[in-house]
C-alpha cells in the first residue's frame, strides 16, 4: 500500500498538470507583446469595419464547437479537403480571417513559432467584446493548433431553428450548461444575420402560410420588408439584417427584445419557453452588469473546450494552412 504522503504527492502532481494546461499570461516570457499586438490589429480593423467584432466572437464560438478551440476553423479548404469554413453554418458568413492573419504575420516576426492561431482567435474574441463596450476578461492561453478541419463536422454547431431542448443538449455535449447557453446567446446583441438564416419564420412557418406566431407581428413586418420573397418563393441569399438597433454595442437589449417576441432566430425566442430559462432572460434584461459578468465567465469556459496542449497539435506558421 502507498504511504499517505506519496498519495498526496501524486494527487498534487495530477492537479497541477490539469491546472497547467491553459494559463493566463502564458506568453509573458515567450512573447510579451502578443496581447497588445492582437489588440492593435482588432482595434484597427474595428475602426475600418465594425462588423469585424461580431465576426470574431462568432468565429471563436464556431471554432470551439468543432474539435475544440484548436483554430481548425481558420484552415482553408484544399482540393482534397473541404474544411470547416465551408460547412453549412459557416459558408460565406464568417468574418475576420484577415485580422487573425495580420496579427499572426506580426507575431511571427516578433516571436517566431510561439503564438498559436487558436490563442490569437481567443484573444481577438475577448478584444472584440471589449471594444464594443462589453467587459474584458483574462484569457487563459496555451492552446495548440489542430491539423484537421472537416466541413461535415460543423454539424456540432447548433442551428437557428433549434428549440430549447436541442440547444441545451448541443451545449451539454461541449460541457456547457443551459445557463452558459443563455448567457452566451446574448452575443446576438451585436452583428448581422443573413435573411436565409431566419426566413422560415417570415412567410410560411411550418407550412402554415403564416409567420411564426412567436415572432412579434411588427418585427415580422419589418423583417419581411428587409427580406422580401422573390417569385420563386425564396429570399435573396446575400441580404442581411442587423441583429438589433445597436449592432456594434455589447449590451443586454438582446434579452429585452426576446421578452417582447423580438428574438431573430427560433433559437433566440425559445429561451422564454421554460420557467427557468425565462427567469434567466428576465434577470439579464434587468441587469446589464450581471449579464456581462456571466457572459465573460461562460466565454472562458467555452474557450477551454477540448483544447490541445503540451506537445499535441502544432503552432501553425500560417493560420490558414497546416504546417507541412
Ligand atoms: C445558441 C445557439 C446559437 C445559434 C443557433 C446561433 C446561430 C446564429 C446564426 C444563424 C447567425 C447568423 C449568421 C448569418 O446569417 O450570417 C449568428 C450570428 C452570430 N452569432 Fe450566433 N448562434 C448561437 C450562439 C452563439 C454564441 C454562443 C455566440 C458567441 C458567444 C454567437 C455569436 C454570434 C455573433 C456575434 C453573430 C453575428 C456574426 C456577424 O455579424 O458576422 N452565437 N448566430
Amino acid at each position: 500500500m502507498l504511504p499517505k504522503v506519496l498519495i498526496l504527492v501524486f494527487l498534487c502532481i495530477g492537479w497541477s498538470q490539469v491546472e497547467a494546461q491553459l494559463r493566463v499570461d502564458y506568453y509573458n516570457k515567450t512573447c510579451p507583446n502578443a496581447e497588445s499586438i492582437i489588440w492593435e490589429e482588432v482595434e484597427e480593423a474595428f475602426f475600418r469595419d465594425k462588423g469585424i467584432a461580431p465576426g470574431l466572437v462568432r468565429m471563436h464560438f464556431h471554432d470551439c464547437f468543432v474539435r475544440g478551440c484548436d483554430g481548425s476553423i481558420l484552415i482553408k479548404t484544399t482540393p482534397g479537403n473541404k474544411a470547416e469554413e465551408d460547412g453549412p453554418p459557416n459558408a460565406g458568413t464568417l468574418r475576420g480571417f484577415e485580422v487573425i492573419d495580420s496579427a499572426k504575420a506580426r507575431l511571427e516576426q516578433e516571436c517566431r513559432g510561439v503564438v498559436s492561431c487558436a490563442d490569437i482567435l481567443a484573444y481577438a474574441a475577448r478584444d472584440s467584446v471589449f471594444i464594443t463596450r462589453g467587459l474584458g476578461w483574462d484569457v487563459p492561453a496555451g492552446r495548440r493548433d489542430g491539423r484537421i478541419s472537416r466541413a461535415e463536422e460543423t454539424v456540432d454547431i447548433p442551428a437557428p431553428f433549434f428549440n430549447l431542448n436541442q440547444l441545451t443538449q448541443s451545449f451539454a455535449k461541449k460541457n456547457l450548461s443551459q445557463d452558459d447557453m443563455i448567457a452566451l446567446s446574448g452575443a446576438h446583441t451585436i452583428g448581422r444575420a443573413h435573411c436565409t438564416s431566419f426566413s422560415n419564420r417570415l412567410y410560411n412557418f411550418d407550412s402554415t402560410n403564416r409567420p411564426d406566431p412567436t415572432l412579434s407581428p411588427l418585427y415580422a413586418f419589418i423583417l419581411r420588408l428587409q427580406c422580401p420573397r422573390n417569385p420563386q418563393g425564396t429570399v435573396d441569399a446575400d441580404r442581411v439584417v442587423q441583429m438589433n438597433l445597436s449592432p456594434a454595442t455589447f449590451e443586454n437589449s438582446y434579452y429585452t427584445n426576446v421578452l417582447h417576441n423580438g428574438g431573430l432566430f427560433t433559437s433566440d425566442q425559445t429561451l422564454t419557453t421554460s420557467p427557468e430559462s425565462l427567469a434567466e432572460v428576465r434577470e439579464y434584461a434587468m441587469s446589464n452588469r450581471r449579464w456581462l459578468r456571466d457572459f465573460a465567465e461562460s466565454m472562458i469556459k467555452m474557450s477551454k473546450i477540448q483544447v490541445l496542449t503540451g506537445s499535441a497539435g502544432e503552432i501553425r506558421v500560417n493560420c490558414r494552412v497546416i504546417n507541412s
